[in-house]
């Protein structure tokens, strides 16, 4: 008995020393690990996704990054997070460390959208397709674009002057969703545009609603809408093969392409990547649009330099050719404004990315799996960054932003590639509207709504009417 007593303790012993390298190392390795950042994870299971949603976001983002500095965590949509808001972060997630990281999406909104859209992918795929959105929008390709731009900028503002009370942000949609439909395809036939209208209204009321797939509900709606644009992107696509159309335009673009490997591009990965940049495309120029017209309503004085400095252009040509290229370039004044407004509103207030493996930050750790954010609007709205961040101040771009300040178009791989576009419609409209159109703000004029960007209330009421130009009067000084 004695001697197992001895043989059991000498095989501990031995055991307790021969694992001592190991455990010593496992724990050198634990007090080695990053920690966590600092933050609340809320309740189990919702996080602060309550919290988040029970206030304005962006007081909610706001004072986290005060209590706990640029980086923190949090737990939302289900999702342990890690949330950052300076400019060298989101540079390390966007750009230098892209590769750890890839976009992420829930499920629900890919099936909406189309799971082969480029901005789901990472890597050789996503490459190859954003270089073709990319070359569907060189400068040489969209100042082409500016005479139809401007009949579609002229049409819908003489639509809203004999509707009344016209929901502005609605109204912009329909314009940004015909400039969509214009850099896609070129001059699409009417019938196949109002199909792609009615059906795309319907896929974008579903994006938003909770994605419940069941008969009579706004996401299983979308799920069929989605599947008719397919069938009627298929419709396009047959016409313009058998016409031989291959124009420069994304929808050529997408259908002259071949790897190399000679393998074309599937009708599906068409259809998605072309839903995916109409809807990349809309309600963010929309969002932008709405703004503007709200800060330039509420600060007269800008909105008389502004009309002088478009009033200027106009007269150029007497308002009988359409805007060249070189007077979209040349409205300092009408761009700065672009740029605040980019700024003020931040209607992507961060995007979203997941890490692909543990990643360590300034000493912080960032499991592989956590969602990442880069905090955009608390960049744009930093004292640091920007003096009095609250105010809305156009003459703040005469000098150009510090590097990675201002991000309203992301930066790195996944960067907007439309974003020449989206600003070269801005330009217009509001020169077409200062030029010749009024207009005045319904009822209330505060309040923020997230439709899911931020938009001013019930989308500006607004009401709009021409007005004779006074060729004396409206000389610029
Ligand atoms: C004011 C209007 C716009 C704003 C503020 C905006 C903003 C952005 C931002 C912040 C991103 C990057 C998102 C991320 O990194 O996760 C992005 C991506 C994208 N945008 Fe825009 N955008 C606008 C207009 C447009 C327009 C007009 C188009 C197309 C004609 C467009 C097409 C795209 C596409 C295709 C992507 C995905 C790029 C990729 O994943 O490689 N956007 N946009």
């Amino acid at each position: 008995m004695e001697t197992v007593c001895i043989l059991i303790y000498i095989f501990l012993l031995l055991s307790t020393l021969l694992s001592y390298p190991f455990i010593k190392k496992q724990m050198r390795e634990r007090i080695q690990r990053p920690k966590l950042p600092p933050g609340s994870m809320g309740w189990p299971y919702i996080g602060e996704t309550l919290k988040l949603y029970s206030q304005d976001p962006n007081i909610f983002f706001a004072s986290k990054q005060k209590r706990y500095g640029e980086i923190f965590k949090t737990h939302i949509h289900g999702c342990p997070c890690v949330m950052l808001a300076s400019p060298e972060a989101a540079k390390f997630v966007l750009v230098t460390h892209a590769h750890l990281f890839k976009p992420t999406y829930p499920k629900s909104k890919e099936k909406i959208i189309g799971p082969s859209a480029l901005f789901f992918h990472q890597g050789n795929y996503h490459t190859c397709l954003r270089k073709l959105v990319q070359n569907s929008l060189p400068p040489d390709t969209i100042k082409k674009l500016i005479p139809d731009i401007e009949v579609l900028a002229i049409s819908a503002l003489e639509s809203w002057t004999s509707k009344g009370v016209v929901n502005t942000f609605l109204e912009m949609k329909k314009f940004s969703f015909d400039v969509g439909i214009l850099s896609i395809f070129g001059h699409l036939e009417s019938s196949y545009r109002e199909l792609l209208n009615e059906n795309y209204r319907i896929v974008d009321k579903g994006y938003n609603s909770l994605p419940t797939n069941i008969p009579g509900t706004a996401y299983h709606k979308a799920l069929l809408a989605r599947k008719r644009l397919s069938q009627i992107l298929s419709g396009i696509i047959c016409e313009s093969k058998e016409k031989r159309l291959m124009e420069k335009n994304l929808l050529g673009q997408l259908l002259s392409f071949k790897d190399e490997k000679g393998k074309v591009l599937t009708e599906d990965q068409i259809a998605d990547n072309i839903i995916g940049v109409l809807f990349a495309a809309q309600d963010t120029t929309a969002s932008v649009l709405t703004w503007i017209l709200k800060y330039l309503h509420d600060d007269h004085k800008l909105l008389e330099a502004v009309k002088a400095e478009q009033m200027a252009i106009y007269h150029e040509y007497g308002g009988q050719r359409p805007l060249t290229w070189a007077q979209t370039r040349n409205m300092p004044l009408t761009y700065r404004v672009v740029l605040e407004s980019l700024r003020m509103a931040s209607i992507i207030s961060f995007t979203y990315r997941e890490a692909v493996v543990d990643v360590e930050y300034k000493g912080y750790l960032i499991p592989k799996g956590w969602k990442v954010m880069p905090l955009f609007r608390n960049i744009h709205h930093s004292l640091e960054f920007f003096s009095d961040p609250k105010k809305f101040n156009p003459s703040r771009f005469e000098v150009a932003p510090k590097p990675n300040t201002f991000l309203p178009f992301g930066n790195g791989v996944h960067a907007c590639p439309g974003n020449e576009l989206a600003k070269l419609m801005m330009l217009i409209l509001i020169h077409h509207l200062v030029t010749k159109f009024r207009w005045e703000v319904v009822g209330s004029q505060g309040g923020i709504q997230y439709c899911p960007f931020p938009v001013p209330r019930q989308g500006l009421p607004a009401t709009f009417w021409k007005t004779p130009i006074n060729l004396e009067q409206d000389v610029c000084p």
